[in-house]
Formats: C-alpha cells, structure tokens, sequence
C-alpha cells in the first residue's frame, strides 16, 4: 500500500448558484459542502497529506476549516482545473505515493466509492486513472475517450468536443488517482489551446500517452454519487440524497421516523434508540437526542442535548438548550439559548425560557416568560408569570428556591430572590426579596360596589334604543 495525498479542487466561485457565498461553503444536511470531501479525506481515507485550492472566498473557507491537517493553496486566478492543480503541487514537497483530487462541488462520493477506486489503481500499476459515470445526460461534462482495449485514451470538455464526440455518455468525474512522480513532471507540459483558453487537468491523459505511460479509467455503479453541484437546483437533488441516507442510516439504528419524505435531520445529529420522529420535526446542527424519547411535527430543535424519554409536543422551537430525562416540552413552547431543563420538569404552551435553570419537577404549564432565572425542584410558575429581567439598560437575575408556589399573573422584577417554601400570590408584583416560606402578596384590595346594574340600568335601555333606531 501507497501513501496517499489528496488535492480538492475549491477555487471557483460558483457563478452558477448565483450567490453572494462561494458555491462550497452552502450548505448540504447542515454543513457546507466542502466538508464532505475534506471529511473523505481525512476521517476516511485518512490521506498523509489534504490539500485545498482555494481562491475566492479564500478567507472565509480557511476560517471555518481551521485544521492543523489541512493545508490550503491559494490560486488567485481560475484559470482551470489543471492551473489549481499546479498551485497545490508545492504543498506534496518530497510526497512520492498516490495524488487522490477530489472536486469540492461533488460532495456525495462514498469512502467505499473512492477505496475501491484507489485500489483498482494500485492494482494496474498505470500513472493516472479517472473515476468515470455513465448518464443520460452528459451535458455539461468531459467526455471519455477509451481505446479499443477499454484503456484511457483522451478526456474531451464538452466545448471542445465533436459532434461524435458530444454522444459519448461516459464522462469525467473530476476525481482522479495520479502516481505523484507523474503529477510534478506532467501538469507544467499542460497548455491553454483550448476552447476555453484554460489550463485543463484532464489534458494529463494525452501527456501521459504522449510519453507512454498507461491512463486507466473506472466507472461507478450509481453515477448520482458522482454529480457535480452547480446550480441550486442541484444543491436541492444532493441535499434531498444525503437526508434519505441519514434518515436510513437512523431507521437502521432503531429510530422511528413516522414519515421520512417529511423529516428533517442535519448530517451532525445523532438520535437515540427507540426515539419517534414525527413527520416535519427539523433537527439541526449538535443536537443530540437520547433515547426512547418523542419529538412530534413541527418541531424545531438546533444545538440542543436531549436526555432519554423526553417529549417535545408539536410546535417547539428548541435552541443551544438542554433538557433531561423526562421532561416534557410545549406544545408550542419556546427555549432559547443557555436554557436548562432539568429531569421531569414540564414546560407548557406558550412559555418561553431563555438562559434559565428550571429545577427537578418544576412546571410552567401555560403562558409565561422566564429569564436569567434559576428556578429550584417541585416548582409550580403559574400561568401569565413573567421575570421582569430587563430593566431598559440591563438584564437581571430571578432566583426561585423549591417548592415555592408562583400563582397565576405575577411580575417578578429583577434582580429578585424568592426563598425556598414560599407562596407568591396571584397578580402579585415581587420587587423585593422574599423570606422562606412566606406568602408574598401585593395586591389593591377589592371593593364590591352593591346595586351596580340599577344604578346602570337608565344609561344601558338608551343604548338600546339608540341602536334600533
Ligand atoms: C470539470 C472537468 C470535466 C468534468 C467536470 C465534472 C476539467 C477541465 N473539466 O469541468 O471534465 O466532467 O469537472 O464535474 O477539468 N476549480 C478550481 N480552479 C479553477 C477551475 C476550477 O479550483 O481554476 C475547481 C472548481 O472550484 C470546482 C472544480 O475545480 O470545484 C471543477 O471546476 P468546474 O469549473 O466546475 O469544472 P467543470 O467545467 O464542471
Ligand atoms: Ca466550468
């Protein structure tokens, strides 16, 4: 076995997606596409070195790729395929085993896919093979020229082709096995007499040929592996692949997923055991959810650890929060980020959580917004409770003790602490601390006014009339 290093082609811009975001950096199951193949490189074919060309967007790229593994190579110019080849050549050094160049637009090549192909490679001992596809439509794409032992002859670009030429329905990958001995010597003989006046890669086929020296070609079984991402319309096809393959690959491992045409669940997210997806539930990003648990439809959970045997009720927004063992969310409930929901606690319809620890079997059932507060165990928040955290120029902390009992409507305006065992009565407004086990009450007494409706009667009989007249 060979030593490996692989070159990904991630210059170009992207004009065809038409964005303002160079085209490798949009995302496919949640993370950018450049990752699939720098992911295949380096976790799967675990590659001596991982080269990246980049150019446009070159900051952005290096930014959310920092990786002590990768190296990148800037070409400042596109002035092709063989061209971004050349600016990464520096980076081999003395490297002498097996150039493996992946295209960051064609991120749904399976490790299987590009191993089988590297030892088809090593096995024929020639100096450069190309990974091929045979489609319908091969619009768009280089053409393969095979000689009549089936042996690599010649990759014709589509706009240099002949009408002949144009019929071939096996085409360029763009992923290519070349003995690096070859690649250093060979990509400086590439010209630019072309139809595109660019520097191809693909004309390394008849350099080789041309000192001969043996070309080889392989074709995959299911050639939408190997599609090129240029259009949005593509992102969408790859995109909708990869969701199927990781709901699947969840199915497989025992999760349920009541409708999978309409389940949505990033690349990054793991799922417990046992756990029901109901159909239109969203998961993104690091979420976690552990096992036997429920998240029902319209969900949407981002960054979040979820602990076993938790339900998520229709309609949740979950973000950067955690939640434990038990506990049961919304329906339409809403936590925001740095919220912390502790074992089967319940957080109802309508409230909302933002950086708050809501204790051991604490509820807030219904209608409430907790803020920077710290809620103790057995907790009960009535419905309307609001923490006053912010006071126009800063936020403030709520802390709550056990047991206390929030009645229904109450302002707790911060920064306030109410002591453990104590009761806070309806429509109460807390603004000073408030002792254990006290009941804390601040309310205007209630008058009843007797024979209000005969004193009212006169003025509501002429409303009457006035309205039939
Ligand atoms: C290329 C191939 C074509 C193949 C197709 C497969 C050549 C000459 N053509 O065509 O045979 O069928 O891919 O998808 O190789 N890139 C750079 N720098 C450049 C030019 C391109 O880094 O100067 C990168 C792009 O960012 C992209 C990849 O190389 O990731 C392919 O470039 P693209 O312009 O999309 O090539 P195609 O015209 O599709
Ligand atoms: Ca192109």
């Amino acid at each position: 076995m060979e030593n490996i290093a692989t070159i990904i082609l991630a210059a170009g811009k992207g004009t065809r997606m038409k964005s303002d975001l160079v085209k490798v950096l949009h995302p496919l199951l949640g993370v950018p596409m450049l990752s699939y193949p720098i992911d295949l490189s380096l976790n799967e074919i675990r590659a001596e070195k991982t080269i990246v060309v980049i150019g446009h967007q070159a900051d952005r790229i290096k930014e959310r790729f920092e990786d002590p593994r990768i190296q990148f190579a800037i070409q400042e110019e596109q002035l092709g395929t063989g061209h971004a080849v050349l600016k990464a050549l520096p980076f081999l050094g003395k490297f002498n085993g097996t150039v493996l160049i992946l295209c960051g637009d064609v991120p749904l090549v399976k490790p299987r896919t590009v191993r089988s192909f590297i030892d088809d490679f090593w096995r024929e001992e020639t100096v450069l093979s190309v990974l091929t596809a045979v489609v319908e439509d091969p619009d768009g794409y280089g053409r393969i020229l095979r000689d009549q032992g089936g042996w690599l002859k010649g990759i014709v670009e589509e706009k240099d082709a002949s009408a002949k030429e144009k019929e071939i329905k096996e085409v360029n990958t763009g992923i290519f096995c070349v003995k690096a001995s070859f690649l250093s010597e060979g990509i400086r003989e590439i010209g630019q007499e072309n139809a595109q006046a660019e520097y191809y890669l693909t004309d390394l086929v008849e350099i080789a040929r041309r000192k001969g020296l043996g070309c080889s070609a392989h074709t995959v079984s299911d050639p939408v592996e190997v599609m090129g991402i240029n259009t949005r319309i593509d992102l969408a096809t790859a995109n909708e692949v990869l969701r199927q393959e990781k709901l699947r690959d969840l199915m497989l491992s025992g999760v349920t997923v009541i409708d999978p045409k309409a389940t949505y669940v990033d690349r990054t997210v793991e799922v417990g055991r046992d756990t029901v997806l109901y159909p239109n539930c969203i998961l993104q990003g690091k979420t976690k959810i552990g096992q036997r648990c429920v998240i029902e439809s319209n969900s949407k959970i981002a960054d979040s650890q979820i602990g076993d045997e938790v339900t998520i009720r229709s309609s949740c927004v979950i973000t950067e929060s955690r939640i434990e063992k038990g506990a049961i969310i919304g329906p339409f409930a809403h936590l925001r980020p740095l919220s912390e929901v502790k074992g089967r606690a319940k957080i109802g319809n309508f409230v909302e959580v933002k950086k708050s620890v809501i204790g051991r079997g604490s509820k807030a059932n219904h209608l409430a917004y907790i803020g920077d507060s710290l809620v103790g165990e057995e907790v009960n928040i009535g419905a309307g409770t609001i923490t006053c955290n912010y006071d126009g120029f800063e936020k403030h902390q709520t802390i709550i003790g056990d047991r206390v009992f929030v009645g229904s409507n109450v302002e707790l305006v911060a920064p306030v602490k109410v002591g453990s065992d104590s009761s806070i009565g309806a429509g109460t407004t807390v603004t000073r601390d408030v002792p254990e086990g006290a009941l804390a009450i601040s309310r205007v007494k209630q008058k009843n006014i007797r024979g209000w409706s005969k004193k009212t009667e006169f003025r509501r009989r002429k409303s009457t009339e006035q309205k039939k007249e």
